[in-house]
């Protein structure tokens, strides 16, 4: 077989149906309503130190003998499965953004990268759409400890709704608002693929390790999370605020918000939700408020 025209699987000699192919996982939702619409605004969610010290090392272990990029094999591999994949916070936090029977990755990368090396250029992954659906997610897995050194991931927060041109991000040596993922070893991060991010500057020795993989939605959204009744949707309050264009990530966001809970969306401008009014009035909702998101009738 021509190994430059044939798949990994086909390379490595696994039948599909040993691999997750096609598999779909459930599990108890562990986001809220809160932590939902913040994932919604900020495009990712960091889980530190949730992968069990065992599976880290026994991943560590793993990847000095497959250092390439898509070792497969670990689509076989129960401890994997089960302690990276279906990992209870991670793969909860999942099934809080893509609904129950959510579909398992089916491939998987390691960027592993040699350390000491330059940042990469800001990009989005290729593929990357504008839109409010949210039908997969890209998650990423550090097995080692993740220092600034070690040149972890960086993201923008909330740039998953910024459309600028990749040739004009890629001349931009820094920006304020980024953040590194600085991260523990078993740290899992979630995101809203179309981020913009890069690999950051190490200034460490050795290899730093960061698996990649995709979850895929099976079902129709519905706000089937943690449900608050309490959460107030008129008036929410979020840490940090991503800005790029005046309130545009706020109202794409909500927008996504929106189609997660199943709720149509119209946003008409001017001092409706989310663009919010600077006094929040009694027992009141916001304008423009989907009647789902209602805590109040109507006025
Ligand atoms: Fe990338």
């Amino acid at each position: 077989m021509n190994p430059t025209t044939s798949s990994p699987v086909e390379r490595i000699g696994i039948p599909p149906s040993e691999l997750t192919i096609g598999q779909t996982y459930d599990c108890e939702p562990t986001l809220n309503d809160q932590e939902v619409f913040e994932f919604c605004r900020q495009g990712y969610l960091l889980l530190e130190g949730v992968v069990e010290d065992e599976v880290n090392q026994r991943m560590m272990d793993f990847v000095d003998e497959h250092p390439e990029h898509q070792p497969l094999e670990l689509l076989t591999e129960d401890w994997f499965v089960d302690g990276v994949f279906k990992n209870p916070q991670a793969a909860g936090a999942v099934r809080s953004l893509l609904g129950r029977d959510f579909k398992l990755p089916q491939t998987l990368c390691n960027h592993r990268a040699e350390c000491p090396a330059p940042s990469q250029g800001w990009h989005r992954d290729g593929g990357s759409i504008y839109t409010p659906r949210l039908d997969y997610l890209q998650v990423f897995y550090y097995p080692q400890d993740t220092p600034k050194e070690a040149g972890p991931t960086e993201v923008i927060p909330g740039s998953h709704f910024m459309r600028t041109k990749a040739n004009y991000m890629a001349h931009l040596r820094s920006v304020k608002l980024a953040v590194p993922t600085t991260a523990p070893a078993g740290s899992i991060f979630i995101t809203v693929y179309s981020i913009w991010h890069r690999k950051g500057r190490s200034t460490a020795n050795g290899f730093r390790n960061l698996f990649k993989y995709n979850y895929w939605r099976t079902t129709e959204p519905r706000r089937d999370w943690k449900i608050d009744p309490d959460f107030d949707f008129s008036w929410p309050t979020f840490s940090g605020e991503p800005h790029f264009e005046q309130f545009k990530c706020g109202i794409a966001a909500a927008e996504m918000f929106c189609w997660l809970s199943g709720e149509d969306y119209q946003h008409t401008g001017g001092q409706c939700w989310p663009c919010e009014a600077p006094v929040k009035p009694p027992a009141c909702d916001q304008e423009g408020l989907p009647s789902g998101l209602r805590r109040y009738s109507e006025v």
